[in-house]
């Protein structure tokens, strides 16, 4: 069995070693992969284009892939690998836009009843500020259409603050094009939820609820950044938070989905806020989401494979989870990350990491791990509790050492 996995983070490490544990004899390829995944497969990294890699995928019977990162699927890789007869996870570009197209996907909650923040649309800056002057609430989340690598969301929470927001995007053109047409969203405030699912066409089966950790400071202050770390299971998720979920929030997604006929093979991610006692959906994505993945795989007892098989054959499957464990992973990063940062720092104590951890931007340069990227490992604990978790993790963090080293100390807390 040949699989390949599109992307080059700890997301795709982790979901390589989740493979090969549930399945040693497989031969996984990453695309392009990371110093991490090489140790697990192969990094192929003579490909230049989507299509180049289907040709690939193709000629080296490639069973199934599965598509980590976003970009390659708006690019339309499904529907490039669909016409060659590959199998793949991930969907195809209309439903893809579903994460890569903002108003798409609001239009898309609205019409089906998804509790989603109040928003309006404007291609016209011009009424876009007439608007600001008139609202009566100014915390706001102003969004650019696109998806505009993961920055194209500024805040406001005055009328100056709105106004230079949509000065940045729609005349300053800081995010291109993708700023063309902006949302001008209801800022709520609460805790913010991640919900990953496997969706099957017929079905949609979520997985343990998760917290991912954006901004670089501790206590969420500073910039966005591609995550600091994340936990299993979310704290805020309780029984009634999660019927309303159900309720308000998946059936519909469900309902909307087949009415369109947005099916296809592979994951959707319900990125959430409760807000005063009721869940709310921020954006969906249609992939994994990372640094999730790090924290969820290390306490999924379901063999990840037979899922992924029973999707196809649209089985309604329950995953099992490690019995009330809790997993809490703290991403390490090059100082300065997600802005200038410095690559090539010797990684001391590598060698006595215990699993579970992930290689994000890691590379074996002869006897010596050296960072490659602003976020350069995921280590991961794993407790009865959250508290637990989170000590063990830290425990190991606190073995590694690099110049430049920097993590927020208070995932979990
Ligand atoms: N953790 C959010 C993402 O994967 O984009």
């Amino acid at each position: 069995m040949k699989i390949l996995i599109v992307g080059s983070g700890g997301r795709e490490h982790a979901i390589g070693k989740k493979l090969r544990k549930d399945y040693p004899p497989i031969s996984l390829y990453f695309y392009p992969g990371n110093g991490g995944t090489k140790l697990i497969g192969e990094n192929i990294d003579h490909i230049h284009s989507t299509l180049e890699l289907g040709f690939f995928a193709r000629k080296n019977r490639i069973d199934l892939t599965i598509v980590g990162s976003e970009i390659f699927l708006l690019d339309g890789i499904v529907d490039i690998f669909q016409n060659f007869g590959l199998k793949i996870l991930g969907p195809h570009y209309l439903a893809s836009k579903l994460e890569g197209d903002r108003i798409f996907a609001k239009s898309f909650m609205k019409k089906y009843g998804i509790r989603t923040p109040e928003y309006k649309i404007f291609s016209c800056y011009k009424t876009a500020i007439d608007f600001i002057e008139n609202k009566k609430n100014i915390s706001l989340a102003i969004k650019t259409n696109g998806l505009a690598s993961g920055k194209g969301v500024l805040l406001s929470h005055n009328k100056n603050e709105a106004k230079k927001a949509l000065k940045t995007i729609m005349i300053e053109k800081k995010f291109g094009e993708s700023g063309d047409k902006v949302i001008i969203e209801d800022f709520l405030k609460g805790k913010e939820v991640s919900i990953i699912s496997i969706f099957n066409g017929k079905y949609i089966i979520p997985f343990l609820s998760a917290k991912d950790y954006k901004k670089i400071g501790e206590n969420e202050i500073g910039i966005n950044t591609g995550g600091m770390g994340s936990i299993v299971p979310n704290p805020y998720m309780n029984h009634s938070i999660w019927k309303d979920f159900e309720k308000n929030i998946l059936n519909p997604t469900l309902v909307g989905l087949l009415s369109e006929k947005l099916t296809f093979f592979g994951f959707i991610y319900f990125g959430l806020i409760i807000s005063s006692g009721k869940i709310y959906l921020l954006e969906y994505n249609t992939r994994i989401g990372d640094p999730e993945a790090q924290s969820l795989f290390p306490l999924m007892e379901s063999n990840f494979l037979h899922m992924i098989h029973s999707s196809f054959l649209q089985q309604k499957i329950s995953i099992i989870w490690k019995n009330n464990k809790c997993s809490c992973c703290v991403v390490v990063s090059s100082k300065g990350y997600p802005e200038k940062y410095e690559i090539g720092k010797t990684i001391k104590g590598f060698n006595y990491l215990i699993e579970p951890f992930y290689i994000a931007g890691a590379d074996k340069k002869e006897k010596n791990w050296v960072t490659s990227s602003g976020r350069v490992l995921n280590i991961v604990g794993i407790g009865n509790s959250i508290e637990e978790a989170r000590y063990k993790a830290y425990e190991k963090v606190k073995k590694i050492h690099f110049d430049n080293i920097y993590y927020r100390n208070d995932i979990g807390l």
